[in-house]
């Protein structure tokens, strides 16, 4: 196995950079320092895999190829020609090359993406006479890259698919959250797997299920196929090895996590994803409206990913809809802490409810918070009412 320290950058939704630097401390990266929209750090193809497998934060893990500061297009080329691709991964493999750009002058990415691709097939045509075939839609090989002013970084994308993609969602509904979005929301809420859990909105079930992976510490990326394994230095047997020990990390406990959606195409979806996953014995499910359900315990942790009012048109229904949220919440829920994240910043005034934490954090590109309400016990006032 190679001990040769890589450079990493991993990326997760913006609001949950800390938790990934937890997930990465735990796994012995080095040189981990925090970023706005993930993590940079170093370690070995051992951290490599392990990261992969057992990220619930992070969407994709990008492992550092070249670097250094560029002035033009034919610059970034000639930096992409000295690279030995050939060495990296075979003529045969499929790729697509990607590109974010940060505060440059250059005048079209795709270009500067298109020169990058070029160079790759050049090197591979100067060796092989051979070049790789681009695939955009589901190429074997994804380079990424970075540029910052007059820096660029290439990498490899070790991850394949994104890494929220973990391969147990069979069944979905309209605007599911991505996984590893809802695991953060599930940390951010700080709930423990002795408490009871509840989204009352619970779609495909992605809050819940999240939750329940977390407690049983089940790994994440144990079911699925990763972007490295198209590298020359895969080896199966060092991904086979951690796939066993991480198998043997699942632990029991009884979980009280309950889901409830008005609509049955949503209960249908949240079963099946469940029942795939062996989750069922873990998770209570049932159709009901929010407004006229009870709370299964006198305390416990709300997580939920309500519908957004976007359309104009929809707005003064949805302020009734949420001061009927907020009635049922005083009502039934005092014990209670409920977390809900949504992209409207008068979400706490339609509940009438007085938020005690606003966490920015960011839904693909909805700049959303999650907002935090403490349901007072012993009072069905509860949490202050807004001003
Ligand atoms: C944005 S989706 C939730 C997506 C979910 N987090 C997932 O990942 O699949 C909102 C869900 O709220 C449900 N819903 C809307 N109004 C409701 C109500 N009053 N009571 C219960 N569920 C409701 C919808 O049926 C929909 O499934």
């Amino acid at each position: 196995m190679s001990l040769e320290k890589i450079s990493f950058f991993a990326t997760c939704p913006r609001g949950l950079e800390k938790f990934l630097f937890e997930e990465i401390r735990e796994l012995d990266g080095e040189k981990i320092k925090v970023h706005d929209g993930g993590v940079s750090f170093t370690g070995d193809q051992m951290t490599m895999y392990a990261f992969n497998l057992s990220s619930r934060i992070a969407t994709r893990l990008l492992k550092r190829i070249a670097y250094g500061q560029f002035k033009s297009e034919n610059d970034l080329y000639q930096s992409a020609l000295k690279v030995k691709w050939p060495d990296l991964f075979a003529v045969e493999k499929s790729i697509k090359v990607s590109t974010t750009s940060i505060k440059t002058n250059l005048k079209s990415i795709d270009f500067v993406t298109l020169r990058i691709k070029d160079a790759i097939c050049d090197v591979f045509k100067q060796k092989f006479n051979k070049r790789p075939n681009v695939d955009v839609r589901d190429p074997n090989v994804k380079i990424h890259l970075f540029l910052e002013k007059n820096n660029f970084i290439l990498y490899m994308d070790s991850s394949g698919k994104p890494l929220y993609q973990r391969g147990y969602r069979e069944k979905t509904i309209e605007a599911p959250l991505k996984e590893n979005l809802a695991a953060g929301i599930v940390s951010l809420s700080g709930w423990q797997p002795e408490q009871p859990l509840l989204d009352p909105m619970c779609g495909s079930g992605t809050l819940i299920i999240e939750a329940a992976l977390k407690a049983l510490n089940i790994y994440p990326g144990i079911n699925r196929d990763f972007g490295f394994q198209h590298w020359h230095d895969f080896q199966s047997d060092l991904l086979a090895e951690l796939k066993i020990k991480f198998k043997h990390k699942r632990v029991e406990h009884p979980l009280q996590i309950y889901g409830s959606d008005i609509d049955r195409k949503a209960f249908n979806a949240a079963s099946t994803n469940i029942d795939q996953l062996g989750l069922k014995d873990y998770i209570r499910l049932n159709t009901k409206r929010f407004e006229v359900s009870m709370s299964p315990h006198d305390h416990g942790v709300i997580v939920c990913n309500p519908p957004y009012g976007v359309r104009l048109n929809e707005e003064s229904n949805m302020m009734e809809q949420y001061q009927a949220w907020g009635a049922i919440l005083k009502k039934e829920f005092s014990g209670w802490k409920a977390y809900f994240i949504s992209n409207d910043m008068s979400f706490p005034k339609g509940l009438r409810l007085a938020a005690s934490k606003k966490t920015p954090i960011y839904n693909g590109a909805l700049d959303c918070r999650l907002f935090e309400f403490v349901m007072v016990s012993g009072s069905n006032r509860k949490a202050k009412p807004a001003t």
